[in-house]
């Protein structure tokens, strides 16, 4: 499919149950064609979302969780929320729903390479930032030392635990802590900032990465200003209510910003500007 305004049907091969309100699915092209690589040999940018869903029913956008070198399928973490997101839920194995995307522009690639990384997310966040971790992974030498940071209210909603498992093989240190004791827990507990101790970079070549909650934007002030990473080397995830992902509709506008066409992905001092 080279036509990406236009919705493509995919298949639901896998359907992973994340946690009480989070389901992962995997879906595949039906025609043999659907999932085209850019010119960067990946089918998405990591960051760049996709609009999911089924005529009749609606679309969401969800940011892919899978490698962006993966063009046999792509995965998303789905949380109930509302409408799409219920019905999404009630699928099985088999069923056929509808993909277009993906939209906007990414974490910057070129500029995070070689440098240090600290990657932030929280609550549901963090699908874009496991896409980045793929690619750091199939990257692995063209980048330093790798953090991910995060932030659960309770062990049963850390979602994506066989794939943080897995980074570790790959020199990924993932921090996870959760916001109060939890009989068996025996990680981290309080803030996603409290975690700064725990990270050793070179901050005048380091990035940060973020995606999650509204309020993790404290944590990145109290985590990011100690390790000296300045505005311009941060790049925060965004989430809007969506509705055509193309720029036409006005629903996903911030200050003077369209989180689809310009965003999802923000300078950290543009989100301050446009933050509401
Ligand atoms: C770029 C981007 C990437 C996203 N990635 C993911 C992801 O990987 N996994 C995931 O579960 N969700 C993700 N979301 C959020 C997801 O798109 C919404 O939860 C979904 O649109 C809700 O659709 P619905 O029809 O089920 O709910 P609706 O019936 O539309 O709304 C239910 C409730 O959710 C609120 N809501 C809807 N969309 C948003 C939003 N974007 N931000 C804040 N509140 C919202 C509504 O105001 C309402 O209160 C992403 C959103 C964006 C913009
Ligand atoms: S979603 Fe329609 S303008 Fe951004």
């Amino acid at each position: 499919m080279d036509n990406i305004y236009l919705p493509q049907k995919v298949k639901i091969t896998k359907i992973d149950e994340q946690s009480s309100t989070v389901k992962l699915f995997r879906f595949s092209p039906i025609e043999p064609s659907a999932f085209k690589k850019n010119d960067n040999d990946l089918v998405f940018n990591p960051g760049q979302f996709v609009l999911v869903g089924e005529i009749g029913y609606g679309e969401a956008p969800f940011g892919p969780l899978s490698s962006p070198y993966e063009a046999e399928y792509m995965e998303i973490a789905v949380r109930k929320a509302g409408a799409v997101t219920n019905y999404l839920h009630s699928l099985k194995n088999g069923d056929e729903i509808t993909m277009r995307g993906p939209y906007g522009n990414g974490f910057p690639l070129d500029f995070i390479q070689g440098k240090d990384m600290v990657m932030i997310t929280g609550g549901c966040g963090i699908p874009p930032i496991a896409a980045l971790v793929e690619y750091v992974i199939k990257n692995r030498e063209k980048f330093g030392r790798i953090y991910v940071l995060y932030g659960a209210r309770t062990p049963d909603e850390i979602l994506l635990k066989e794939k943080i498992e897995e980074w570790k093989n790959f020199g990924i240190k993932s921090i996870i802590t959760i916001d109060k004791p939890a009989p068996g827990w025996t990680g981290p507990v309080g803030f996603v900032s409290d975690l700064v101790k725990e990270i050793e970079i070179d901050e005048a070549n380091a990035v940060a990465t973020m995606c999650g909650p509204g309020p993790m934007m404290d944590a990145l002030e109290k985590i990011l200003r100690p390790l000296g990473i300045s505005d311009r080397r941060i790049f925060v995830s965004m989430e809007r209510k969506m509705q055509c992902g193309v720029g036409k509709c006005q629903h996903c506008v911030t200050g003077d910003k369209y989180v689809c066409m310009d965003g999802p992905v923000f300078y950290y001092d543009e989100i301050e500007k446009n933050h509401d």
